[in-house]
């Protein structure tokens, strides 16, 4: 196996106890796809004799960043939605007219496998730009048996064709489609009894469910959640975008991996959350782009220790955007989270929020997954925006182009 020491970075290990898990000048080794060794250059081991040797002239190393919460595989666009938005109607309002979700699931159903995987590509290879090695990709824009296998196999493909790590998760309960109107209940059962096929096919790592007035009921979640469970596949949701629904403390009792979105998380929704110590992800770019007010409980969330996780949510309907550096500044300027917070935001508490616990810190016997960036301090990762300063990125043990 190929050995390549990389030398004299500023390293952001994010390893616990110290800020940034800071090493002014650090050194890692790669061993084929694991890190065999992390630490000061002064201190590496005499002994070695590394296939190759890279010096980064102090460049920023942090870990390949990881976007724990997207929809990237769909058809079609929402711009005209958006553009009546502006005009003064509301996303609830467009998804009760039958527009939202339900679009983009018609031109998603209209689309070639070929012509989903060439746009989903497109989006991840913007998002790879960025230093992204892992992805998680969400379903329930297909919202049948085979629509909704058909986009997961589409996930699935991007994870083998991209030098990227893809996590799919099955979100059949995104919306009711039109072929369901008025027999929601009916559409779970469905949407339950296609899991078992999911999984035998390789093609679904969780499951996700929209918990909200225009989503589904707590029971209806509750209801797809105990199918996951009970073939063993973790649970995660889209909680509290729009209003308390109680879908935080519903996932936590499912021993959910995350609560997702959270504007409206409530007191007892965080305590729930912490007891299960599932991961709070926070997206701004929705809360942005749908032009949120209500702030997600950052504060009493720190105050409960609820690890906070950022992702892209990249989506056509609530955020089309393509940047988790951006979500990183938006954490900062408009959640108050701190430089620090956010970039662990996108590393270990996002690989924990995937239940991935190999990845997401620089450390030995952790994946060889990192960035390397045009940045003396990680804070500036925060701080700009619109800028890409990623400059490499090793995926696996593999310097893949950014
Ligand atoms: O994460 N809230 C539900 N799902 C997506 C938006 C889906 C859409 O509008 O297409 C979200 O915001
Ligand atoms: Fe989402």
């Amino acid at each position: 196996m190929i050995t390549t020491l990389w030398r004299h970075a500023r390293l952001a290990t994010l390893q616990p106890g110290t800020p940034w898990g800071w090493e002014e000048d650090g050194a890692l080794l790669v061993q084929g796809d694991t890190l065999r060794w992390v630490g000061p250059d002064a201190a590496l081991p005499p002994d070695l004799q590394p296939d190759q040797e890279i010096d980064l002239q102090g460049a920023l190393v942090t870990p390949g960043l990881i976007d724990a919460h997207t929809h990237l595989v769909y058809g079609g666009q929402r711009a005209a939605e958006f553009e009546r938005r502006l005009q003064g109607a509301s996303y609830e309002e467009i998804a009760q007219a039958g527009g939202g979700i339900l679009n983009t699931v018609a031109a998603t159903r209209a689309a070639s496998d070929d012509e989903l995987f060439r746009a989903a590509a497109a989006r991840a290879r913007t998002l790879m730009a960025e230093g992204v090695t892992t992805v998680e990709i969400k379903s329930g824009y297909g919202l049948s048996q085979a629509h909704e296998a058909r986009c997961l196999a589409v996930a699935r493909r991007l994870g083998r064709e991209l030098a990227l790590t893809v996590r799919t998760t099955s979100l059949a309960a995104h919306a009711l489609p039109p072929e369901y109107a008025g027999r929601a209940d009916d559409y779970i059962d469905a949407a339950c009894s296609w899991l078992a096929g999911q999984q035998a096919a390789g093609l679904v790592d969780a499951v996700d469910a929209f918990c909200d007035h225009i989503g589904f009921s707590p029971a209806q979640t509750d209801r797809i959640f105990r199918a996951a469970r009970a073939l063993g596949l973790p649970v995660k949701l889209h909680a509290e975008q729009l209003s308390d629904q109680g879908g935080a403390a519903l996932a936590a009792r499912h021993d959910a991996l995350s609560c997702d979105h959270l504007e409206h998380l409530s007191p007892a929704g965080i305590a729930a959350m912490r007891a299960s110590g599932t991961v709070a992800m926070l997206l701004p770019g929705a809360y942005y782009f749908l032009r949120e007010t209500k702030l997600p409980p950052v504060q009493a969330l720190r105050d409960a220790a609820v690890p906070i996780a950022i992702a892209s949510d990249h989506n056509p309907g609530s955020c089309p955007g393509g940047s988790l550096l951006l979500m990183l500044s938006m954490a900062c300027t408009l959640f108050r989270l701190t430089p620090e917070e956010a970039l662990r935001g996108v590393t270990v508490n996002a690989a924990r929020a995937l239940g991935l616990p190999d990845r997401g810190r620089l450390a030995e016997r952790l994946r060889a997954d990192f960035a390397v960036w045009d940045a003396e301090h990680p804070r500036e990762l925060a701080y700009r925006f619109g800028l890409n300063p990623c400059r490499r990125v090793v995926c696996g043990g593999v310097e893949r182009a950014p």
